[in-house]
């Protein structure tokens, strides 16, 4: 058994020319929407206002720029990537190619953290906006069916090591019954997504123009109620550590990473892309750069317009308009409006992802062959994909949106982490390969990705970290049993 064994790169790029199961339909417009599809969603509709009232303050908008630079170290890493490779396995198939079958294992394994757990923390998400909307409209559900019934406490007197106790203790009842409303829109984005590649784009590009629009408009309309005063002090002073101050700025940043991810769920499309050495480096930095402009901008006018004392709300942006007074009450439904439609193309670009990451690890042998079934007409993987939407149904009915949340990163940031490594390895093994799109500064950019992604680790809670081992703990099991046994590199026994 060879735990390092390689892809070789000029194979991985044969097989794109050979692999014609799915369907070539995106250019780089719709690449680029599928990545702000996927980045703009709870992270801005719900978590901002969190993360100023507690941590930041208005210097909420530094914790942006903090976690936009981990981000970009690690989009550019992807984008080298991305070209050079363009197989939908996206991280996990860079990671064969680099640092070996294992840690390719690892990475799949884990991508599922981000994109299943991401499509359930957003199906939440939106069940939260959907409830309150129809509320609005007079429309009540019963709570027993608009929440999990389990949360989690952390047991405040386990030790950070006692993986066991953090794992199994602090979980509590609810009283509910299922979050029937984020099972739905799960099933029903399943459903979209076995119909096809165009279709999903087109349903995302509207999506994605609903929800930019609103932003927009947001930031047009609050920009004339920005109250100078509301910024200052810029910076609150830090009375408890990691609250406010530079601590606090910290803190906001690892919490409102979650708000940049999914960037990178466009290299999953890459062989649906028409011309990926093209346009993948463009829809993965160009979806970045659009979100993080917007998000600067939606930070600095929210934390204008109200106090970010005010901000701990699950719907922080409604809280700034109803400041507002009357006058502007006509943009709180379209805000609730724009932030349902935001969450959809979320969930939908990270179900779109999983299978995709699944299909290839199927046709590397590391999964059964079922994961690589393509439908004969819509040529979708189905089968893989209707298996990630009833899981992904299960999980967001089951638990609540922070833990799932706070999951979500993790998996991202180590995926993140070891894209960068994978880059500069790569640069010293394999320096001939040719890289249509090559990370400017490799030898600055990819280390600085891997200590950004490390650090923003190290601030998330240990019961996070306790999830993030039982999983990898999980995985271990499957790929001794199964994944390197049918590896499509295993040599073949000798006779005699
Ligand atoms: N970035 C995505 C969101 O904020 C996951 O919803």
């Amino acid at each position: 058994m060879n735990l390092f064994r390689r892809r070789s790169v000029a194979d991985l790029q044969a097989e794109v020319l050979t692999d014609k199961s799915l369907k070539r339909a995106l250019g780089p417009v719709n690449l680029t929407a599928l990545g702000i599809g996927a980045v703009i969603g709870a992270g801005i509709f719900v978590l901002t206002g969190q993360a100023a009232a507690k941590y930041a303050g208005p210097a909420i908008v530094f914790s942006f720029v903090l976690a936009g630079l981990a981000c970009a170290f690690a989009g550019l890493c992807y984008a080298e990537f991305s070209a050079m490779i363009p197989i939908s396995g996206s991280a996990y198939t860079y990671g064969y190619a680099t640092l070996g079958e294992f840690v390719a294992w690892i990475i799949g394994w884990d991508l599922i953290l981000e994109y299943l757990f991401a499509a359930s923390t957003v199906a939440v998400g939106w069940s939260g906006y959907v409830v309150s909307f129809l509320q609005e409209l007079g429309i009540a559900i019963p709570s027993a069916f608009t929440s999990g019934p389990y949360n989690h406490i952390t047991p405040p007197d386990a030790p950070w090591w006692n993986i066991w106790r953090l794992f199994t203790e602090g979980w509590v009842s609810t009283g509910a019954v299922l979050n029937v409303p984020a099972m739905l829109i799960v099933g029903f984005i399943t459903f979209l997504l076995v119909l096809g590649i165009k279709e999903s784009a087109t349903f995302n590009n509207v999506v994605v123009a609903i929800k930019m629009s609103v932003i927009l408009t947001f930031i047009a309309v609050g920009i004339a109620y920005i109250n100078r005063n509301n910024w200052h002090p810029f910076i609150p002073p830090s009375l408890v550590p990691g609250e406010f101050g530079w601590g606090g700025v910290v803190r906001g940043a690892g919490v409102i990473f979650f708000a940049y991810i999914g960037f990178d769920a466009v290299s999953t499309a890459a062989q649906e892309a028409k011309n990926p050495q093209r346009d993948m480096p463009i829809g993965i930095l160009g979806s970045l750069a659009i979100c993080t402009v917007l998000y600067i901008a939606v930070a600095l006018v929210l934390t204008g317009i109200v106090s970010y004392t005010r901000l701990n709300d699950p719907a922080p942006i409604a809280v700034a308009i109803n400041s507002l007074g009357p006058s502007v009450a006509w943009l709180r439904p379209i805000i609730k409006i724009g932030a349902i439609a935001g969450l959809s193309s979320v969930i939908l670009v990270m179900m779109l992802g999983q299978p995709r990451i699944f299909y290839t690890m199927s046709k590397d042998g590391l999964l059964p062959p079922v994961f690589s079934a393509v439908h004969p007409k819509f040529r979708t993987p189905w089968i893989a994909q209707i298996l990630t939407g009833a899981i992904a149904m299960l999980v967001a009915g089951l638990f609540p949106i922070g833990l799932l949340g706070e999951l979500v990163s993790i998996g991202t940031l180590l995926a993140f982490a070891i894209v960068c490594a994978g880059v500069f390895v790569l640069r010293f093994t394999d320096p001939e390969i040719p890289r249509p799109f090559r990370t400017p500064a490799f030898w600055l950019v990819a280390p600085l990705g891997v200590i950004f992604c490390g650090y923003l680790m190290c601030g998330l809670p240990a019961d996070t970290w306790a999830r993030l081992i039982v999983w990898m703990a999980i995985g271990f099991v499957i790929y001794f049993s199964y994944g390197c046994r049918h590896s499509k590199l295993q040599k073949p026994a000798t006779p005699g």
